[in-house]
């Protein structure tokens, strides 16, 4: 059958599959507290032999590169890490996770891994690792670290053997090698590459004649792997079981959706627009064949896990998967633990937007017994303090780059608004990630000069797109030092808004109205309360546009008021205020754009 009619037949089959995926669960299972899990209608497994921290786990994001910089380089590195990892133990929160350290030439931030079992020298060393790992477990903090199965970069030894074998060899196996059309010319098809520009880029062979084209969805140093190569997948576990000795409690899996594509790699009519689209119908994207990968990869995750305790290591997809029905097929009982809620990251902070989006959220990853992530900002979107200081409109969020150039936001909406959002987040049933420095209400750095950006997303699209160094700009530690205490120096790799000193760290900690004792008093209520592992009902009473919801789990019940509004909301006298993302809050009042947490 000739390709282009196997693909229409795919396409054809993927979309009744999709609108029967319901259909197909299966049995689902209901977590009623840690420990204990309650079999609904038509009863399940038990999801893993341990007791499941992760169900409820704030988890924090570490773009290692800007954390902390411990020798002055200007780069964050692993000891700085280890050295600010207090922080994360006063800030409250479960576990953390690392961006790639691995050895790698740095074309995309160290998700070009050039050697998958070290570390770069700019960040340390094996040695620097495994006492990072010790201190973090020393602070009850668990350590997730990234895993970038999609493409290695082309410094890895893999892809060097393959550009020196010819055609056909094992070499090339492991990636997607393929002949060009017109006579070699072209590239063997139309998909164009997530950063922009072709996907594919041609090579010259070892005798000097030009030659095969090689797949590459990012950047033209990261290669994608041949996943149907069995070669591969066994390296890749290899790589998960070296990590997994060393002690880390879990993976973030990078691009986990992209690894299988469709067999004869064929044209598309898809638009790619930088992570966002919806990937139903693109052959390169949520290919039934990943699940099959993930039930492997779990094995070996639980084989890990200790009966009874709280060890389990975990797997969370980063899957840009919607709708939300075909990415909860990545958290069946077999298969990931967790994957990313992008689709709740890109929700407008509009009332009736936010409502479907959460109830959809919980009632996608419910129907699979797996617990619902949120998040609201990553080391690739603009940070959600300046997302929502721009006017909201339905529809999904603008989440890429901004320049000078561009309508700047509404700082202090900006963050009135983060801090809301953010007390609605940490309120909700299931599991949330931080990143880096929203706990200080960080803005996205919105006027980077363009000669300082390092994201290859600005050249290969031809100075279009800003991408997205903005939201990676290194933290502020200390309002008076230089670099604002990132390193002991002046150096940092990208500059540093004159902003960033007001919102230090040490600037915000006594501070009982700063964004991080927000945080904190977040967490810690959301601890005590156990909210993560309660169940959401939606109340009825209020106006519109204010969301309106209780949490109740086996210790406590929290009624949260949200009010997405322009008018203040009145509470009743008996209201026991437990927080309030404002600050100072008017008694008695929700404001606009401000969430309270009741005792129910
Ligand atoms: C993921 C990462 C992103 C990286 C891309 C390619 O989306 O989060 O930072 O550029 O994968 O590895």
């Amino acid at each position: 059958m000739r390709t282009s009619v196997r693909w229409a037949i795919h396409q054809i089959y993927r979309a009744v599959a999709g609108s029967t995926r319901g259909r197909l669960r299966r049995p689902c299972v209901r977590w009623t507290g840690r420990g204990a899990l309650g079999a609904c209608e038509g009863g399940g497994d038990v999801a893993g032999p341990g007791r499941q921290w992760w169900r409820d786990a704030v988890i924090y994001q570490v773009y290692p590169r800007s954390w902390a910089d411990s020798d002055g380089d200007g780069i964050g590195d692993l000891p700085g890490i280890t050295e600010r990892l207090p922080h994360l133990a006063e800030l409250g929160v479960d576990a953390v996770w690392l961006s790639p350290f691995y050895t790698s030439p740095q074309r995309d931030g160290g998700y070009d891994v050039a050697d998958y079992r070290d570390v770069d020298p700019l960040f340390g060393d094996l040695a620097a690792f495994d006492a990072l790992v010790a201190r973090a477990h020393g602070l009850g903090l668990r350590v997730i670290v990234d895993i970038v199965p999609n493409h290695s970069s082309d410094a890895h030894p893999w892809f060097r053997a393959a550009l020196a074998s010819p055609p056909g060899s094992r070499e090339r196996a492991r990636y997607l090698f393929r002949d060009g059309s017109d006579e070699g010319r072209l590239p063997p098809n139309n998909w164009t590459s997530m950063f922009g520009g072709p996907a594919w880029t041609r090579v010259t062979e070892p005798d000097g004649t030009p030659g095969q084209w090689y797949l590459h969805m990012f950047d033209t140093s990261q290669p994608d792997f041949d996943w149907t190569n069995p070669e591969v997948r066994d390296e890749l576990e290899d790589v998960l079981r070296f990590w997994l000795d060393r002690g880390v409690d879990g993976f973030r899996i990078d691009v986990a959706h992209g690894l299988v594509k469709f067999e004869d790699l064929p044209d598309t009519d898809l638009t790619l627009d930088a992570n966002v689209d919806a990937t139903a119908l693109a052959p390169m994207w949520d290919q039934p064949g990943v699940h099959e990968i993930y039930r492997s990869w779990r094995r070996l995750a639980d084989s890990y896990a200790v009966e009874g305790e709280d060890a389990d290591r975990i797997l969370c997809a980063e899957a840009w998967v919607l709708p939300a029905q075909a990415l909860a097929q990545y958290v069946r009982a077999d298969e990931l633990h967790q994957s990313f809620n992008f689709e709740y990251l890109m929700t407008p902070w509009l009332p009736d937007e936010q409502r479907a989006s959460i109830t959809r959220s919980l009632a996608q990853a419910g129907a699979v017994g797996a617990p619902q992530t949120w998040v609201l900002s990553n080391h690739d979107v603009v940070r959600h303090a300046t997302r929502l200081g721009y006017p909201q409109h339905p529809g999904l969020q603008r989440i890429a780059g901004i320049g000078a150039d561009d309508p700047q936001p509404d700082p202090v909406l900006g963050l009135r608004r983060a801090r809301a959002a953010t007390a609605v987040m940490l309120a909700l049933p299931g599991s949330a990630y931080l990143f880096q420095g929203e706990e200080l209400g960080l803005p996205e750095a919105t006027r980077l000069p363009d000669e300082s950006r390092q994201d290859p997303t600005w050249e290969r699209s031809g100075h279009t797109q800003r991408g997205r160094d903005g939201c990676r700009v290194p933290m502020p530690w200390e309002g008076d030092a230089p670099s604002y205490g990132f390193g002991p120096g002046e150096r940092s790799w990208l500059p540093q808004p004159a902003e960033f000193g007001a919102l230090a760290v040490d600037r915000q900690r006594d501070d009982p109205g700063s964004t991080l004792s927000l945080y904190r008093a977040l967490l810690a209520v959301r601890r005590t309360h156990r909210l993560g592992l309660g169940h959401l009902t939606w109340l009825d009473g209020h106006p519109e546009d204010v969301l309106a919801f209780e949490v109740t789990s086996e210790d406590a019940s929290v009624t949260v008021l949200a009010n997405l509004g322009t008018d203040p909301l009145t509470l009743p006298d008996s209201a026991d205020v437990l927080l309030t993302s404002a600050f100072p809050g008017t008694a008695g009042h929700v404001g606009p754009d401000e969430t309270v947490w009741l005792r129910s």
